[in-house]
Protein backbone atom coordinates (compact mmCIF):
# COMPACT_ATOMS: atom_id res chain seq x y z
CA UNK A 1 0.00 0.00 0.00
CA UNK A 2 1.09 3.42 -1.09
CA UNK A 3 0.46 5.73 1.92
CA UNK A 4 0.58 8.99 0.50
CA UNK A 5 1.43 11.80 2.91
CA UNK A 6 0.06 14.96 1.24
CA UNK A 7 -0.95 16.20 -1.47
CA UNK A 8 1.53 18.26 -3.83
CA UNK A 9 0.02 19.77 -6.60
CA UNK A 10 -2.11 19.46 -8.89
CA UNK A 11 -2.00 19.63 -13.61
CA UNK A 12 -4.58 21.42 -15.47
CA UNK A 13 -5.03 21.88 -19.18
CA UNK A 14 -6.25 24.91 -20.06
CA UNK A 15 -7.02 26.44 -23.26
CA UNK A 16 -6.11 30.21 -22.72
CA UNK A 17 -2.78 29.84 -20.64
CA UNK A 18 -2.18 33.67 -20.17
CA UNK A 19 -5.98 34.25 -18.40
CA UNK A 20 -5.11 31.19 -16.55
CA UNK A 21 -2.07 32.51 -15.50
CA UNK A 22 -3.55 36.04 -14.92
CA UNK A 23 -6.08 34.55 -12.52
CA UNK A 24 -3.52 32.32 -10.59
CA UNK A 25 -0.86 34.83 -10.73
CA UNK A 26 -2.64 38.40 -9.80
CA UNK A 27 -6.25 36.90 -8.30
CA UNK A 28 -4.95 34.04 -6.48
CA UNK A 29 -1.29 35.25 -5.63
CA UNK A 30 0.26 32.46 -6.43
CA UNK A 31 4.19 32.76 -7.72
CA UNK A 32 5.05 31.96 -11.17
CA UNK A 33 7.92 29.80 -10.16
CA UNK A 34 8.57 28.95 -13.96
CA UNK A 35 7.11 29.60 -17.33
CA UNK A 36 8.26 27.55 -20.46
CA UNK A 37 6.23 28.37 -23.81
CA UNK A 38 3.00 25.83 -22.94
CA UNK A 39 3.72 24.96 -19.19
CA UNK A 40 3.42 27.42 -16.51
CA UNK A 41 4.54 26.28 -12.28
CA UNK A 42 3.17 27.98 -10.26
CA UNK A 43 3.78 28.45 -6.04
CA UNK A 44 2.21 29.46 -2.68
CA UNK A 45 3.89 32.65 -1.38
CA UNK A 46 5.55 30.23 0.59
CA UNK A 47 6.98 28.86 -1.85
CA UNK A 48 5.51 25.47 -2.14
CA UNK A 49 4.65 24.04 -5.29
CA UNK A 50 0.91 24.19 -6.03
CA UNK A 51 -0.60 24.38 -9.97
CA UNK A 52 0.99 23.51 -13.01
CA UNK A 53 -0.85 24.76 -15.84
CA UNK A 54 0.05 23.00 -19.92
CA UNK A 55 -1.60 25.05 -23.05
CA UNK A 56 -4.08 22.41 -24.47
CA UNK A 57 -7.29 22.54 -26.64
CA UNK A 58 -9.64 21.57 -23.48
CA UNK A 59 -9.73 22.80 -19.08
CA UNK A 60 -9.15 19.44 -17.66
CA UNK A 61 -7.31 18.21 -14.45
CA UNK A 62 -5.35 15.85 -15.45
CA UNK A 63 -2.70 14.97 -12.54
CA UNK A 64 -2.10 14.98 -9.07
CA UNK A 65 0.92 14.32 -7.06
CA UNK A 66 1.55 13.00 -3.57
CA UNK A 67 4.50 12.81 -1.43
CA UNK A 68 5.99 9.61 -0.06
CA UNK A 69 8.02 8.80 3.11
CA UNK A 70 11.48 9.90 2.43
CA UNK A 71 12.80 6.25 2.91
CA UNK A 72 10.26 4.30 0.30
CA UNK A 73 11.67 2.59 -2.31
CA UNK A 74 10.52 3.32 -6.16
CA UNK A 75 10.88 -0.31 -6.88
CA UNK A 76 9.18 -2.02 -4.01
CA UNK A 77 5.97 0.43 -4.15
CA UNK A 78 6.01 -0.15 -8.48
CA UNK A 79 5.94 -4.08 -7.54
CA UNK A 80 2.85 -3.84 -4.57
CA UNK A 81 1.43 -1.72 -7.51
CA UNK A 82 1.54 -4.46 -9.74
CA UNK A 83 0.31 -6.66 -7.60
CA UNK A 84 -2.82 -4.44 -7.55
CA UNK A 85 -2.88 -4.77 -11.00
CA UNK A 86 -1.57 -1.09 -11.88
CA UNK A 87 1.63 -0.09 -14.29
CA UNK A 88 3.65 2.37 -13.08
CA UNK A 89 6.67 3.50 -14.38
CA UNK A 90 9.55 5.84 -13.22
CA UNK A 91 9.95 9.05 -14.51
CA UNK A 92 12.47 12.43 -14.58
CA UNK A 93 9.35 14.77 -15.80
CA UNK A 94 11.45 17.79 -14.72
CA UNK A 95 9.41 19.26 -12.68
CA UNK A 96 10.92 22.23 -10.80
CA UNK A 97 11.84 21.27 -7.38
CA UNK A 98 10.72 17.81 -8.06
CA UNK A 99 13.15 14.66 -7.91
CA UNK A 100 12.14 11.25 -9.91
CA UNK A 101 8.44 10.79 -9.63
CA UNK A 102 6.45 7.22 -9.67
CA UNK A 103 3.95 7.80 -12.17
CA UNK A 104 0.51 5.50 -13.16
CA UNK A 105 -3.28 6.10 -13.24
CA UNK A 106 -5.81 5.47 -10.90
CA UNK A 107 -8.98 3.88 -12.21
CA UNK A 108 -10.69 6.72 -13.59
CA UNK A 109 -7.70 7.77 -15.79
CA UNK A 110 -5.85 10.63 -13.58
CA UNK A 111 -2.45 10.66 -13.42
CA UNK A 112 -1.09 10.24 -9.89
CA UNK A 113 2.90 10.90 -9.48
CA UNK A 114 4.35 9.93 -6.15
CA UNK A 115 7.57 11.88 -5.41
CA UNK A 116 9.66 11.92 -2.04
CA UNK A 117 12.67 14.50 -2.85
CA UNK A 118 11.66 18.88 -2.97
CA UNK A 119 12.50 21.56 -2.57
CA UNK A 120 11.09 25.40 -2.17
CA UNK A 121 10.91 26.99 -5.01
CA UNK A 122 10.97 30.41 -3.41
CA UNK A 123 10.99 32.66 0.01
CA UNK A 124 7.94 33.15 1.75
CA UNK A 125 7.00 36.33 -0.52
CA UNK A 126 4.30 39.28 -0.27
CA UNK A 127 1.54 38.48 -2.81
CA UNK A 128 -1.11 40.75 -4.29
CA UNK A 129 -3.69 38.31 -4.66
CA UNK A 130 -5.55 36.00 -1.84
CA UNK A 131 -2.76 33.86 -0.87
CA UNK A 132 -3.90 30.74 0.16
CA UNK A 133 -1.50 28.16 2.63
CA UNK A 134 -1.96 25.44 0.70
CA UNK A 135 -3.51 23.10 -1.88
CA UNK A 136 -6.17 21.50 0.39
CA UNK A 137 -8.05 19.21 -1.52
CA UNK A 138 -9.17 17.90 -5.37
CA UNK A 139 -12.87 16.82 -5.65
CA UNK A 140 -13.56 14.73 -9.31
CA UNK A 141 -16.66 13.70 -10.53
CA UNK A 142 -16.43 9.73 -11.23
CA UNK A 143 -18.84 7.15 -12.51
CA UNK A 144 -18.15 4.30 -10.51
CA UNK A 145 -17.66 5.59 -7.23
CA UNK A 146 -17.51 2.38 -5.04
CA UNK A 147 -14.70 1.18 -7.75
CA UNK A 148 -12.61 4.49 -7.59
CA UNK A 149 -13.23 4.62 -3.35
CA UNK A 150 -11.89 1.44 -3.56
CA UNK A 151 -9.05 1.97 -5.60
CA UNK A 152 -7.70 5.19 -3.23
CA UNK A 153 -8.57 2.70 0.08
CA UNK A 154 -7.01 -0.79 -1.45
CA UNK A 155 -4.44 0.62 -3.64
CA UNK A 156 -3.45 4.08 -2.13
CA UNK A 157 -4.07 3.69 1.34
CA UNK A 158 -6.94 6.71 1.92
CA UNK A 159 -9.23 6.51 4.66
CA UNK A 160 -13.00 7.28 4.34
CA UNK A 161 -14.13 10.16 6.36
CA UNK A 162 -17.54 10.82 4.88
CA UNK A 163 -20.02 9.88 3.25
CA UNK A 164 -23.00 12.40 1.85
CA UNK A 165 -25.75 9.52 0.86
CA UNK A 166 -24.10 7.07 -1.41
CA UNK A 167 -22.79 9.45 -3.64
CA UNK A 168 -20.46 11.56 -2.05
CA UNK A 169 -17.20 9.98 -0.69
CA UNK A 170 -14.25 12.54 1.60
CA UNK A 171 -11.12 10.70 1.80
CA UNK A 172 -7.87 11.59 3.79
CA UNK A 173 -4.00 10.52 3.67
CA UNK A 174 -3.21 12.64 6.93
CA UNK A 175 -4.87 14.43 9.79
CA UNK A 176 -6.60 16.90 7.56
CA UNK A 177 -10.77 15.35 6.96
CA UNK A 178 -10.39 15.48 3.07
CA UNK A 179 -7.77 15.81 0.49
CA UNK A 180 -9.81 14.38 -2.45
CA UNK A 181 -13.04 13.61 -2.60
CA UNK A 182 -15.55 11.80 -5.14
CA UNK A 183 -19.08 12.70 -6.75
CA UNK A 184 -21.03 10.34 -8.55
CA UNK A 185 -21.79 11.69 -12.08
CA UNK A 186 -21.86 10.48 -15.86
CA UNK A 187 -17.94 11.44 -16.64
CA UNK A 188 -14.83 11.60 -14.97
CA UNK A 189 -14.46 15.55 -15.05
CA UNK A 190 -13.30 18.26 -11.69
CA UNK A 191 -16.01 19.23 -9.42
CA UNK A 192 -13.68 21.43 -7.77
CA UNK A 193 -10.50 22.60 -6.20
CA UNK A 194 -10.17 23.71 -2.78
CA UNK A 195 -7.17 25.94 -1.13
CA UNK A 196 -6.85 26.49 2.39
CA UNK A 197 -6.69 30.00 4.23
CA UNK A 198 -5.34 30.87 7.08
CA UNK A 199 -8.48 31.61 9.18
CA UNK A 200 -11.96 32.86 9.35
CA UNK A 201 -10.40 36.69 9.13
CA UNK A 202 -8.02 35.31 5.66
CA UNK A 203 -11.67 34.17 4.41
CA UNK A 204 -13.34 37.22 5.00
CA UNK A 205 -10.41 39.49 3.36
CA UNK A 206 -10.61 36.75 0.57
CA UNK A 207 -14.35 37.76 0.42
CA UNK A 208 -13.57 41.30 0.18
CA UNK A 209 -11.11 40.43 -2.48
CA UNK A 210 -13.89 38.70 -4.73
CA UNK A 211 -16.19 41.86 -4.03
CA UNK A 212 -13.85 44.60 -5.99
CA UNK A 213 -13.07 42.11 -8.58
CA UNK A 214 -16.70 41.20 -9.21
CA UNK A 215 -15.82 37.65 -8.30
CA UNK A 216 -19.08 35.81 -8.02
CA UNK A 217 -19.14 33.78 -4.97
CA UNK A 218 -21.41 30.87 -6.12
CA UNK A 219 -22.25 29.48 -2.54
CA UNK A 220 -21.47 30.42 1.09
CA UNK A 221 -20.03 31.69 3.43
CA UNK A 222 -20.75 28.98 5.40
CA UNK A 223 -19.70 25.84 7.44
CA UNK A 224 -20.24 22.37 5.66
CA UNK A 225 -21.14 19.30 8.20
CA UNK A 226 -18.85 16.93 6.40
CA UNK A 227 -15.58 18.24 7.22
CA UNK A 228 -17.06 21.46 9.45
CA UNK A 229 -14.83 23.57 7.13
CA UNK A 230 -15.80 27.58 6.43
CA UNK A 231 -15.76 27.41 2.88
CA UNK A 232 -16.84 29.63 -0.40
CA UNK A 233 -16.95 29.10 -3.64
CA UNK A 234 -16.42 30.87 -7.08
CA UNK A 235 -15.46 30.09 -10.76
CA UNK A 236 -12.18 30.30 -12.10
CA UNK A 237 -11.89 31.66 -16.15
CA UNK A 238 -11.87 28.41 -16.72
CA UNK A 239 -15.10 27.82 -15.66
CA UNK A 240 -14.21 25.43 -12.84
CA UNK A 241 -15.38 26.07 -9.25
CA UNK A 242 -13.22 26.70 -7.17
CA UNK A 243 -13.05 26.44 -3.00
CA UNK A 244 -11.69 28.74 -0.20
CA UNK A 245 -11.62 27.31 3.12
CA UNK A 246 -10.31 27.16 6.53
CA UNK A 247 -11.16 25.22 10.11
CA UNK A 248 -11.36 21.76 8.55
CA UNK A 249 -11.50 18.76 10.84
CA UNK A 250 -8.30 17.48 11.63
CA UNK A 251 -7.95 13.48 12.52
CA UNK A 252 -4.61 13.69 15.07
CA UNK A 253 -4.82 9.91 15.79
CA UNK A 254 -6.23 7.73 13.58
CA UNK A 255 -6.61 5.07 16.68
CA UNK A 256 -9.03 6.92 18.35
CA UNK A 257 -10.37 7.22 15.36
CA UNK A 258 -12.49 10.95 15.73
CA UNK A 259 -11.61 14.00 14.72
CA UNK A 260 -10.21 17.10 17.15
CA UNK A 261 -13.46 18.17 19.15
CA UNK A 262 -14.84 21.33 17.78
CA UNK A 263 -17.61 23.34 19.73
CA UNK A 264 -19.65 23.47 16.05
CA UNK A 265 -19.68 19.73 16.24
CA UNK A 266 -23.16 18.19 16.37
CA UNK A 267 -22.03 14.78 17.05
CA UNK A 268 -19.67 13.88 20.61
CA UNK A 269 -17.22 12.36 19.35
CA UNK A 270 -16.91 13.37 16.00
CA UNK A 271 -16.47 10.15 13.94
CA UNK A 272 -16.39 9.35 10.08
CA UNK A 273 -20.06 8.83 9.59
CA UNK A 274 -22.52 8.81 6.72
CA UNK A 275 -24.95 12.34 5.85
CA UNK A 276 -27.99 12.46 4.79
CA UNK A 277 -28.55 14.97 1.84
CA UNK A 278 -29.88 17.92 2.00
CA UNK A 279 -28.85 17.73 6.01
CA UNK A 280 -25.09 18.59 5.49
CA UNK A 281 -24.12 22.29 6.60
CA UNK A 282 -24.29 23.42 10.14
CA UNK A 283 -24.81 27.07 8.83
CA UNK A 284 -25.19 29.35 5.49
CA UNK A 285 -26.79 29.52 2.65
CA UNK A 286 -27.98 26.80 0.36
CA UNK A 287 -25.70 26.39 -2.75
CA UNK A 288 -26.91 28.68 -5.92
CA UNK A 289 -27.86 27.40 -9.26
CA UNK A 290 -24.49 28.43 -10.50
CA UNK A 291 -22.51 26.23 -8.25
CA UNK A 292 -24.70 23.21 -9.87
CA UNK A 293 -24.32 24.05 -13.35
CA UNK A 294 -21.92 21.71 -14.67
FE1 LIG B 1 -14.28 20.99 -0.93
Amino acid sequence: MIRPRRIGHATFETPDLDQAVAYYDKFMGFIVAEREKDRVYLATKIGQLVIQLNKSDRAHCIKLSFEVAPNCDFGELARELAKDGVRSELRNDSIPGVGQVLSFDDDKGTTIELFKEWSYLGKHEQVAGIGPLKLGHVAFFTPDIQRTVGFYEKVLGFRVSDWIGDFFCFMRCNPDHHTVNFFTGPDVKLHHIAFELKDFIHLQNSCELMGQKKVPIIWGPLRHGPGHNVATYHRNPDEQVVEFFCELDQMKDEELGYFEPRPWHHDTPQRPKRWTPGQTSVWGPPPTPEFHRT
